[in-house]
């Protein structure tokens, strides 16, 4: 059962940082409030800079047509940028950058 009290976390590998990421943010903007940067461009879900790997977990997209294929979808890949998570989400994010705190 999942705790529905609390947002859902998102682990970012191979960091192992973890974050909350709650409904009204897209896992990227969740990542920046959690002074982590992860590679982004466009973040309107095209250009696919953001592009990772999601072992765990399930989300949703804010727009209707990530730019994603179906076999990337299927391979478990996601576009933060547009991604809501909908559960606890771990990605691999070699790129992720923790910033020092504000
Ligand atoms: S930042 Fe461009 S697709 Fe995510």
């Amino acid at each position: 059962m999942s705790d529905s009290t609390r947002s859902p976390l998102v682990r970012v590998e191979p960091l192992g940082t973890s974050f909350e990421a709650p409904d009204s943010l897209t896992i990227l903007e969740a990542a920046g409030f959690a002074n982590l940067r992860l590679p982004r461009s466009c973040r309107n879900g095209t250009c696919r800079t953001c592009l990772c790997k999601m072992t765990t977990g399930r989300v949703r997209y804010t727009i209707e047509w990530p730019g994603l294929s179906r076999e990337e979808k299927t391979e478990g890949y996601i576009l933060p940028c547009v991604a809501i998570a909908e559960t606890d989400v771990v990605i691999e994010a070699p790129e992720a950058v923790e910033l020092p705190p504000r």
